[in-house]
């Protein structure tokens, strides 16, 4: 009987959390760790909707995802009880009440700085805003005031960037480290990423995951480099160095923006401690190689270098850390979300 009780007790305590969890819509602002296929429909050669792209995704389709499956936000907004994949704001085979549970302005190559996006022509963070603001119309129109406005200020706003801006932009190219040295630099992002906030809270956002970088110096690309140099193949110590400091910037504003935006709850996602982990210690977690790839040779290829017709490529992406020499796989991409759902995410709810 004492058992009884106890089960419907916890039943109707679970359903109590439910009601008042629910999230309606997973809304992702960033580059390629989180873009769902916005990059097809524009004219940038970062593009990755074909084989082998997305061959364990459902349906085995390439959706212009760069993994081998899903991404982070995919996996977030299952854990939220949504759609188990976000669809992306260009794609036509979606429709303005799909996107009313979730959607995705993400864009490959772009970063907080608009020199990062001009590099290989993709869509800026600033034009990412401004599609949201399409879409808040969108979706008025379609569900009326009352139901877009709580749709908007309930949701979760992820966003996902930085990566493109030291790697393709700051130390491949001279126009910013003329300007800026490295810790001006990241303050000068951290002011975006601050506005960026402000803005999406000025549009009615209350809960944002702010998210930080991953130990950027052990991708395989900078790996490559780094041998290429004369360094072995390890992780190039520098960048990681970068990505801590800044990320440590980033949860400074996170703090900061709490206490200044009345309402809201903002949270800072960093990836790097389990991400370094899964680098530093990839059996643990039943990998079998992180310094490699498995697309193609796994040293530097990715986007179209990385096709169909490669034979190297391996057959099992399970065993890998990451799927191309910039991207990590599904099974990575999974295990980092849920560890931060878990941590982080679910204070959202
Ligand atoms: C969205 O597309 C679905 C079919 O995929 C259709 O039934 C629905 O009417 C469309 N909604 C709008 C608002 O266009
Ligand atoms: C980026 O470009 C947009 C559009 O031109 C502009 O409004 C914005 O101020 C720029 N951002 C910075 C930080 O310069």
């Amino acid at each position: 009987m004492r058992f009884f009780i106890f089960i419907v007790f916890a039943i109707l305590s679970m359903q109590i959390c439910t009601i008042g969890a629910k999230i309606p819509a997973v809304i992702v602002f960033g580059d390629s760790s989180v873009d769902a296929g916005n990059n097809n429909h524009l004219e940038t050669v970062l593009k990755s909707n074909f084989r082998p792209y997305g061959r364990d995704f459902f349906g085995g389709k390439a959706t212009g995802r760069f993994s081998n499956g899903r991404v982070p936000s995919d996996f977030i907004s299952e854990s939220f009880g949504l759609r188990p994949y976000v669809p992306a704001y260009l794609d036509p085979a979606y429709n303005i009440s799909d996107f009313a549970a979730g959607v995705c302005f993400a864009s490959a190559g772009t970063g907080y700085d608009n020199a990062t996006s001009d590099v290989l022509s993709v869509i800026p963070l600033w034009k990412e805003v401004e599609y949201y603001k399409e879409y808040q119309k969108k979706l008025r129109h379609h569900l009326g005031d009352k139901k877009a406005n709580a749709i908007i200020s309930q949701a979760v706003y992820l966003t996902s960037m930085g990566t493109n801006d030291f790697l393709e932009n700051y130390y491949t190219l001279n126009n910013r480290r003329s300007q800026y040295n490295i810790n001006q630099y990241q303050d000068f992002l951290v002011t975006i990423a601050e506005s960026l906030i402000k803005k999406l809270y000025g549009l009615g956002a209350r809960k944002i995951s702010l998210g930080g970088l991953p130990p950027m110096g052990c991708l395989p690309l900078e790996r490559t480099t780094n041998f290429m140099i004369g360094n072995g193949g390890e992780c190039n110590g520098d960048y990681n160095k970068v990505a801590m400091v800044f990320n440590r910037k980033l949860g400074g504003l996170v703090k900061r923006l709490n206490v200044k935006l009345s309402g809201s709850k903002i949270v800072f996602s960093n990836p790097y401690p389990i991400f370094q982990q899964i680098v530093q210690k990839p059996s643990s977690f039943g990998f079998e190689a992180a310094a490699v790839a498995c697309c193609s040779t796994g040293l530097f290829e990715m986007g179209y270098m990385c096709d169909q017709y490669n034979p190297f490529t391996c057959s099992d992406a399970n065993r890998y850390v990451f799927w191309d020499s910039f991207h990590p796989t599904e099974k990575t991409n999974r295990i980092i979300s849920q560890h931060l759902f878990k941590t982080v995410l679910s204070k959202l709810l």
